[in-house]
């Protein structure tokens, strides 16, 4: 089954009890949290105490994706803070640190993922794919909301989904970034079955109907 994760990245921040019970009603399935340090990307924009008020205020599943260098020293703060599933960018620190990241995330009882920036192979996944509860392809440079999908990534999400049938099927294969209703249902041929959706849900007059498009 598909699901669909708005991000809040391209809510109001002001309003964002308001604009979290837009999606809800909407039909989302997750909620994205983008969290950006001004290191691993060049934008900044929330720790773990919004993920605290997030928290507070929806029952929504959290799919909080750190876009942040040596993430394993915050697996523990965002998962206090109420995240349920926790994914950190393979390129954010050294293979043995990443594997540390995923230990915590055990410890911390949150679901566990990893992240590939574009420039990433898909089979770097390898090493953590038997452990792991989803698969984060980017579909844009992380950093920024409003981006044009990239096409090329179709491609390394069909190579993602093949080594998942192989090494661990109940994983899930999420893409973020450009996606709308135009890119949806390729990126869901290319094998994906779970979306975010920044500026395509929160863009729209109608999330409901922008999240019931992306769904196909
Ligand atoms: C980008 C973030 C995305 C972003 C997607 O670095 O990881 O989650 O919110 O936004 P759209 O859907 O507008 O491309
Ligand atoms: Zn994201």
């Amino acid at each position: 089954m598909i699901k669909i994760a708005p991000s809040i990245l391209s809510a109001d921040f002001a309003n964002l009890e308001r604009d979290i019970a837009r999606v809800a009603r909407g039909g989302a399935d997750w909620l994205h949290v983008d969290v950006m340090d001004g290191n691993f990307v060049p934008n900044i924009t929330l720790g773990p105490p919004v993920v605290q008020s997030v928290r507070a205020c929806t029952d929504l599943f959290l799919d909080v994706h750190l876009m942040i260098d040596k993430p394993v020293r915050y697996i523990e703060a965002f998962a206090r803070a109420g995240a349920d599933l926790i994914s950190v960018h393979l390129e954010a620190d050294h293979p043995t640190r990443i594997a540390e990241a995923l230990r915590e995330m055990d410890r911390c009882g949150v679901h566990k993922a990893v992240a590939l920036r574009p420039i990433t192979a898909a089979r770097a996944v390898l090493p953590y794919l038997e452990q792991l509860d989803l698969v984060l392809v980017m579909t844009v440079e992380p950093g920024f909301g409003g981006q044009a999908f990239m096409e090329e990534q179709l491609e390394t999400v069909a190579q993602m989904r093949a080594l998942i049938a192989r090494h661990n099927p109940a994983c899930r294969l999420e893409v973020d970034g450009g996606v709308n209703a135009k890119t949806a249902p390729r990126v869901i041929a290319a094998g994906a079955d779970t979306l975010v959706a920044g500026s395509a849900v929160y863009g729209a007059a109608d999330p409901a109907a922008a999240i019931a498009a992306l769904r196909g």
